[in-house]
């Protein structure tokens, strides 16, 4: 973990209230997809987490939808400013070369996946991507998806894709994977695991710290309670107890 300033060099709409933003600075502490920055809002107690979206040596993309007073805060912020970050935070997607991915993504839960997409392209494996939101509005960065990944969309109003779920898709699209990697809303992370049997799951939950010390986003699981910050965000399906 690094406590950083990082400069706001974007901040742009790319759907109904969801904002791609870039940081520049010293981001030399990121490691692996998947991992999440705690972002000090000015004025807010609490820091915000948010998944680092795409990343490399000079700067973080992270791709956030506003929920409340905190995220409309940032979608705010002006190009130039100076944003107060810890950095390498969580472990990030276990990536294994030489298998069949399939990414599962739903509504905002799509941010750490672009990264992961572009791991495994860096690898050679081009993914199959099942992307679901509750409507064609929700569904954001389709040019750079399709340029990594095979990408099936799905909408739970039928306005794009495949009218339903991400499982009834998957189902449906009949794609042969050897490991998922799944983030979105619980829900969805919960109904993938129990159809699925390998696979990663990455969670949210609500965080006092972020790095470990107040055990404010502990979870169940199989080996007791764990820590969404720190042995998480991303989890083996198998052994979260939804
Ligand atoms: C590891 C991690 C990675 C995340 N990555 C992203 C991301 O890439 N993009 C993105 O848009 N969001 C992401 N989030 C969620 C993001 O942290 C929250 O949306 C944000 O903190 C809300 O702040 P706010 O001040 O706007 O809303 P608040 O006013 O704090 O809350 C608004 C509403 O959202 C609910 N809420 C707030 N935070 C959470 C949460 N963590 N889980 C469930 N419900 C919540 C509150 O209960 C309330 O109902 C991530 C969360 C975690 C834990
Ligand atoms: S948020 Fe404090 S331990 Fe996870």
């Amino acid at each position: 973990m690094k406590n950083v300033l990082l400069t706001i060099t974007s901040n742009v709409k790319v759907g109904k209230d969801i904002f791609l933003m870039r940081l520049e600075g010293d981001v030399s502490e990121v490691k692996n997809p998947g991992e999440f920055i705690n972002i000090q809002i000015p004025g807010f107690y609490l820091r915000r987490p948010i998944s680092v979206c795409d990343f490399d040596n000079e700067h973080i993309d992270i791709l956030y939808k506003i929920l409340g007073k905190g995220t409309e805060e940032i979608s705010s912020l002006e190009v130039g400013k100076k944003l107060d970050c810890l950095i390498g935070l969580g472990n990030g997607f276990n990536i294994t070369p030489n298998i069949k991915p399939l990414l599962v993504g739903g509504g905002i839960g799509i941010a750490p996946l672009v990264g992961l997409a572009k791991k495994f392209n860096e690898y050679g494996v081009r993914p199959t991507l099942i992307y679901g939101a509750r409507s064609s509005d929700d569904l954001v960065l389709l040019d750079k998806l399709n340029e990594l990944c095979d990408v099936y969309l799905c909408t739970d109003d039928g306005s794009t894709g495949f009218h339903g779920n991400v499982v009834d898709c998957i189902k449906n699209v009949a794609v042969s994977f050897d490991y998922y990697y799944a983030c979105g809303p619980y829900r969805m992370l919960a109904a993938i695991a129990k159809n699925f049997p390998n696979g990663y799951v990455s969670l949210e939950a609500r965080m006092g710290c972020g790095f470990g010390a107040c055990m404010g986003c502990s979870i169940k699981t199989t080996e007791g309670p764990k820590r969404v910050c720190k042995e998480g965000p991303v989890f083996d399906g198998r052994e979260v107890l939804f």
